[in-house]
């Protein structure tokens, strides 16, 4: 406890010194995102983070998140400085999707519309004709299908799936998924359910289709904290990382949160609801990127960068 006040009180110092604001995630460590926004920092889903960023006046970002995140951060804006707690943070959606062999799979269909999901590399943004977060995938393939555009979807699976139902559009799809929403099991939701009849579903739509087929509502995560503000039941059950509880308590205080069950324990279980990669960013490493930024910042290659720009900046301006 009074090591994590030492902390805070110091990377408040660096912030302040540095010209440093700090964009979190939802799924980051619940005294991270605190700290984002005891500092008048960020904490949202990736569609805010980006666009937070772009818009921040500060000359360095300290993004706790996942890589994906970071690159975005960097691709809107080259010239600020953008640092995380680790690079090491990845994401199971973006090292499923190489950009050698995703290239390749654009090359064989031509015809087609390239949208990728931001939980991607750079260089796979920089093939894409539109990037989207969970938050405006639904709207933008809509409107995509509605020009009667082929579509080809990368990476997450599950999402695409999701989308394809809600839309009708027929889209060529990657095979990626993300390890974590992936361990929700309907048949254990199934039986919490009957147990509390009462409560609704909460699900990210990276789950898989027999999780979004019991949900009351399915969204991105500032969607999710939305629904558990706006629906009238008292208690809710939350398909997605754990993490997401700190803003949820605060956004409809005085309800019950239960997590949706996943593969069981931590031995057939490799997430259990919570990011591995998520979970690498503490204060210790923000300390760190802000002292000394080695090994800290993010770099994109120049040509990669303009090119994932465009994309984008699609997204941005549709979602304005
Ligand atoms: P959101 O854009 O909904 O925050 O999702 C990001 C993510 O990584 C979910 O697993
Ligand atoms: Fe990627 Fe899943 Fe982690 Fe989100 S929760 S960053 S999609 S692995």
């Amino acid at each position: 406890e009074a090591e994590q006040c030492d902390y805070r009180e110091r990377i408040k110092r660096l912030l302040k010194e540095k010209n440093a604001v700090l964009v979190a995630h939802y799924y980051t460590d619940p005294v991270i995102q605190a700290l984002a926004e005891e500092t008048n920092g960020c904490v949202s889903d990736s569609l805010e983070m980006a666009r937070f960023g772009r818009d921040a006046k500060e000359q360095t970002l300290i993004v706790a998140g996942v890589k994906f995140m970071g690159e975005t951060a960097k691709i809107l804006s080259p010239e600020k400085t953008v640092l995380m707690p680790t690079l090491e943070a990845t994401c199971s959606l973006d090292l499923g999707c190489p950009i050698d062999r995703f290239s390749a799979f654009c090359d064989a269909h031509p015809e087609h519309t390239v949208v990728v999901y931001a939980n991607t590399s750079a260089a796979v943004k920089a093939r894409a004709d539109w990037v989207v977060t969970s938050s405006i995938a639904l709207e933008i393939v809509e409107h995509l299908d509605s020009q009667g555009k082929k579509i080809l979807w990368g990476p997450d699976r599950h999402l695409g799936a999701y989308i394809e139902k809600q839309t009708g559009a027929e889209m060529l799809m990657w095979q990626g998924a993300c390890i974590v929403h992936d361990e929700f099991k309907a048949r254990a939701l199934q039986a919490l359910k009957q147990q509390y009849p009462d409560a609704a579903i909460l699900v990210h739509p990276e789950s898989p289709a027999n999780i979004v087929a019991m949900a009351d509502a399915v969204g991105s995560t500032s969607q999710l904290i939305k629904a558990a503000q706006t629906l009238p039941n008292k208690r809710l059950i939350v398909a997605t990382d754990k993490g997401i509880f700190y803003k949820m308590q605060q956004a409809a205080p005085g309800k019950i949160f239960l997590e949706a069950p996943t593969g069981g324990n931590g031995a057939t279980c490799r997430s259990c609801a919570h990011c591995p990669w998520m979970a690498m960013n503490g204060l210790q490493a923000i300390e760190q990127a802000l002292t000394d930024s080695n090994g800290h910042e993010i770099f994109v290659d120049e040509g990669t960068r303009v090119k994932a720009m465009l994309p984008l900046n699609r997204m941005l301006d549709f979602a304005a």
